[in-house]
This record gives C-alpha cells, sequence and structure tokens, in this order.
C-alpha cells in the first residue's frame, strides 16, 4: 500500500471548506437579518418621504375649520393662510422668527408662522386672530387692548394678541414673571409694551386652554 494510501480518508461528504463553510453562514445569517428587518426598517433606513418639489395637497385645520390646499411643501404656515385662505389678520413683518408679528397659536402653544411649514402644521389645531371674537363681540384679550390703549401703528398687535390669549389659557392669573415670560417672543417697536403687561396681568375670566 503506498503511503497515499495510509492517509486515512477526509470525509467526501461536505465537499467544503470550514471557511466556505463560515462565509455560507454569514450569508446565511444575513439573509434571516434581512427578512427580520422587515419591509418598515428598511423604509426607514431609506430615509423621509421626499415631496415636492411642486404642489402637493395640505390639510390644515384652521380655527376649528378645515382648510383643502394645493401648496409648495417649502410655502409657510404664514403664507398659506394669509395669501392662500385670504386670513391677513397674523402680519408678516421680519419673517425669518424674530418678532412675533405672525404669532399663531399651533395645539395650545404659540408659534413664529413665518418659521414653520404648512405641510408640517397637517393635523394640528391651528388658531389665528380671526378666531378669537365671537361674531361682533371682542375675546376679552383683544377688548383689553382697546380699553388700555395698547396699540399704536399695530403691526405686533395680532401676534401679541394671540401671546397674550396663550399666556392667559396656561395662567389664568399670571405673575409679572410669568406674563414677561409669555410675551418675551414678542417685540413691538412702537413702545407700547407698558400698556400690554397692563393686559396681561388685568384680564380675568379667559378659559384654560
Ligand atoms: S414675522 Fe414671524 S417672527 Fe417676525
Ligand atoms: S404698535 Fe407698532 S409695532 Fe407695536
Amino acid at each position: 500500500m503506498s503511503a497515499k494510501d495510509d492517509t486515512p480518508e477526509k470525509p467526501e461528504s461536505f465537499g467544503v471548506s470550514r471557511r466556505d463553510f463560515l462565509k455560507t453562514a454569514g450569508v446565511g445569517s444575513l439573509a434571516t437579518a434581512v427578512t427580520t428587518v422587515g419591509a418598515a426598517e428598511l423604509e426607514a433606513q431609506a430615509g423621509p418621504r421626499v415631496v415636492g418639489p411642486g404642489e402637493v395637497p395640505v390639510t390644515l385645520m384652521v380655527n376649528g375649520k378645515r382648510l383643502d390646499l394645493r401648496i409648495e411643501p417649502r410655502v409657510t404656515l404664514l403664507d398659506a393662510i394669509r395669501n392662500r385662505a385670504d386670513m391677513t389678520g397674523n402680519k408678516r413683518v421680519c419673517d425669518r422668527g424674530t418678532c412675533g408679528a405672525c404669532t399663531m397659536i399651533i395645539d395650545g402653544r404659540t408659534a413664529y408662522s413665518c418659521s414653520t411649514l404648512a405641510i408640517e402644521a397637517q393635523g394640528k389645531q391651528i388658531r389665528t386672530v380671526e378666531g378669537l371674537s365671537a361674531g361682533n363681540t371682542l375675546h376679552p384679550v383683544q377688548q383689553a387692548f382697546c380699553d388700555h390703549d395698547a396699540l399704536m401703528c399695530g403691526f405686533c398687535t395680532p401676534g401679541f394678541v394671540m401671546a397674550t390669549v396663550a399666556l392667559l389659557e396656561k395662567h389664568p392669573n399670571p405673575t409679572p414673571e410669568q406674563a414677561r415670560r409669555g410675551l418675551d417672543g414678542n417685540i413691538c417697536r412702537c413702545g407700547t409694551f407698558t400698556r400690554i403687561m397692563e393686559v396681561a396681568l388685568s384680564v380675568k375670566g379667559v378659559a384654560r386652554g
């Protein structure tokens, strides 16, 4: 018998080296992992869905009413409401999130509508200054601005009114410090802030929001 014949026979049935086995096992695990991860996670890994740049349907709830629009995703909430829905109460002044003239209340919290995309405000309750009065009866905060002569040119006023409403819905009897903090996102270039503080500290009967 030759030396070759003395060599113990290797098992033939596998025909796969250790290296090949590990490679195959790795691929198998990967395939299992992919199956387990599932379509939802793969979709999440693919990133957010891209919409636009053309017009897309956007539905807003403004002052309790449904508003169906077709707008580009880049359109701000302020522009959508002022230019497409003809509600021009809230003003564009700085258009960059510094003055507060465009303040609306979204889901109970003040927001600069010039710096909020309309498409992001879908599914939320949006309140503008137009939604405050009941027919010819002004909201108590609007009435107090008149009674305290708390405006001059009026450009900042709708934003201040909305910020004051949000403040009083959260703190029906605010301390001066709470009032200052609640209104510190708004600027009046005409210098009516002292009168506006009088409003914030005097109005009673605003229901907690
Ligand atoms: S117009 Fe929006 S913060 Fe000035
Ligand atoms: S009343 Fe003119 S900016 Fe405030």
